[in-house]
Order: C-alpha cells, then structure tokens, then sequence
C-alpha cells in the first residue's frame, strides 16, 4: 500500500467517525466533514469561527452522483456539470434531502462540487459519500493552498491533515447559480466567464452583491492582517514609498510591467504576468507579506478578464472594510 493510499483509508476512517479532515483540492484546502453527519458538520462551523447561516459546498466523487444530492438536475446544469467536472465549479441547485439544512445554512439549495484533485477523488470514491468542505481557514481570512498553511492556522482543531502538494488553481471554485433559467455566477473563480459562457451561448451576469448569503461577499474577506490598499499599476511604487516613508512596514505586489524596478519598502513580491500563475500565489504572497511582519500591502487589481476577474474579486475582498467581518 502506498503512503498515499494510507493517508486517504484514515482520512476516511476520521470522516466515518464524525471527525474533521483537512483535504486537498485543485482549489484550496477544504475543511471536510461527513456531509450527512449534522454534528460533524456543525464542528465545521465552531472550528472556522463562521456564522451558522453561511453554506457550505458539499463535495462528490463524479457528475454522475449529482442526482443523489440535489432534488432535480435543469439542463443547463448538467450540461456544466458534464464540461467542467472535476473540476473548480460550483454549482447550486435546490437540496436533496441527504443534504442536512446545517450544511445549507438553512437554505433549501446547496451547493455540489466534484474537485479534480487525485487524493480528494480516491478519498470520497474510497469514503464513498458527501463531504461538506468550506475552505480550511478561520472566517475571513486567507484561504490555505498548502498542508503547512492548514497546520498552522487549524493546528489540533483538525483531526487530520490530509496532504496533497500545494494546489495547482489557488483561488476557489466559480460558483454558479443554476436554479433558475437562467444561470449566473455568484462568486467568480477557477473556471472562468468566457469558458462558462462559451459553453452556454450566452453571457453570464455576476451577481457580486447577490441577496443569498454568500460569505465570500463579505466587504472583507480573504484578508491578511496587513491592510490592503488598491490603487492604479502606476501608482503603486510611488505610494509603497510614501506609506513606507510615513513608518509603515510596506509589503507591495509589484505589478509585471515594473519587475525591475527599485522600490523602497518592507517586503515587495513581483506578480507573475501570467493570470494562472498569479492566482497559483496570490494567497500565498498575502501570508508571506503577514509573515515578514507588513502592515500595509499596496497592490493594484489585475484586468478583470479570464482568471484575473477572481483574482481582482479576491483583493477587493481583502481590502474591503474590517468593521464588516
Ligand atoms: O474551491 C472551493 O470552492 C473551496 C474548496 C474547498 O472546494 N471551497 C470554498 O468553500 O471556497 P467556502 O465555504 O469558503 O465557500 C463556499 C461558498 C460560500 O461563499 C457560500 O456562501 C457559497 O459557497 N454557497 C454554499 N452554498 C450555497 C447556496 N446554497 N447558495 C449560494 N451560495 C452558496
Ligand atoms: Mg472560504
């Protein structure tokens, strides 16, 4: 047996016994309960610190399982179920009732995913039911992309750590509502726009400020402790400099188009020109600005096109008001 094959037969074992396990996705790392079991999935919200009202997306093992978890399957959601599973898509359909309303928050939808990572697809395939998993972080905060992050941020809370690398997307699931006619995307993410629309034939609305209750929608979320400041790609160097100048440990996202330029301040990262390899490290450049000790990060919003509509979503979020979380 490998010591991956293992690692999942516990990971499965603590899932059965009503634990908490961390798991990788192509995502994130997810906080997994047992989604039928209601006490292990209400552990789920004591441990994230997150109001009891907020759903959580319950993760399968294949497209084909879909029917087992919600109360009817339109179309149009088979048809994104079918082009982007695994994979980083969300949908959200009207609750079966194998889903427990603490998973849902109450709501009479949930939301499905099938991740395409191999250690989570041997893990639900070998536990063989639901896992309900919000990403492994304290509400509010920065979504982990490591083993290591989960560690530290969940220590002991967590019965087990399943490691499966650093995730290949780093920013979460698109998730689109599919309960009516016509979908749209409540949250954007690792499957873009222009795909989804594609597929459809025709365009999607994102409902940024959507009346469901969507965590991710909080004025501040995915924050670091350092406060973030947007301003202009021009403007960044010129403003890290004034701030730093001012006595604030600077952390700066330097833009691409400046990678070689000087900047006088704390701690600088150089975002990557490719979309895809940026929302790979975005979370992590916000914990390695938190750890050198910054207070202040400035960065600038990348064009909202292709993976760089999540990624912008992302670091408005975490310059969003604290007072709100
Ligand atoms: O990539 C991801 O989606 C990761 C990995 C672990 O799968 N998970 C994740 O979970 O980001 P979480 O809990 O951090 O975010 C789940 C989002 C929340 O914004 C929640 O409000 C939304 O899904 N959601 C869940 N059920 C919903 C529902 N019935 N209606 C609308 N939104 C829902
Ligand atoms: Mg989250």
């Amino acid at each position: 047996m490998t010591a991956r094959t293992r690692d999942v037969e516990k990971a499965a074992g603590v899932l059965r016994a009503g634990g908490l396990v961390a798991l990788p996705t192509e995502t994130v790392y997810g906080l997994g309960a047992n989604a039928e079991d209601s006490a292990a999935v209400s552990r789920i919200f004591r441990v994230k610190g997150r109001p009891p009202s907020h759903p959580l997306i319950v993760h399968i093992g294949g497209a084909e399982l879909l029917d087992d978890w919600v109360e009817h399957v339109p179309a149009t959601a088979r048809v994104l179920a079918e082009r982007f599973w695994p994979g980083p898509l969300t949908l959200v359909l009207r609750r079966g009732p194998r889903v427990p309303l603490e998973a849902t928050g109450g709501l009479e939808t949930v939301a499905v995913r099938v991740p395409d990572h191999p250690v989570a697809l041997e893990l639900l395939s070998l536990f063989g039911g639901g896992v309900t998993a919000p990403s492994a972080n304290r509400f509010g905060q920065v979504s982990p992309t490591t083993a290591q992050h989960v560690r530290t941020e969940l220590g002991d809370a967590v019965d087990f750590v399943l490691d499966g690398g650093p995730c290949e997307i780093g920013v979460e699931s698109t998730i689109v509502d599919a309960t009516g006619e016509l979908p749209s995307i409540l949250r954007p993410g690792g499957v873009t726009r222009e795909d989804l629309e594609a597929v459809l034939g025709c365009p999607l609305a994102v409902h940024s400020t959507s009346r469901v209750r969507v965590p991710g929608q909080h004025p501040s979320h995915y924050a670091p402790r350092a406060r973030v400041v947007l301003v202009e790609p021009e403007k960044v160097i010129a403003e890290a400099e004034a701030a730093q100048e001012l006595g604030h440990k600077v952390g700066v996202f330097l833009p691409p188009s400046f990678a070689e330029a000087p900047v006088e301040a704390h701690a600088v990262v150089t975002v990557p020109a490719s979309t895809a390899a940026y929302a790979r490290e975005l979370y992590g450049f916000l914990r390695e600005l938190d750890q050198q000790g910054c207070d202040l990060i400035i960065a600038s919003v990348p064009v909202e096109e292709g993976l760089g509509l999540a990624i912008a979503n992302r670091l408005r979020r975490a310059a969003g008001p604290r007072s709100a979380v």
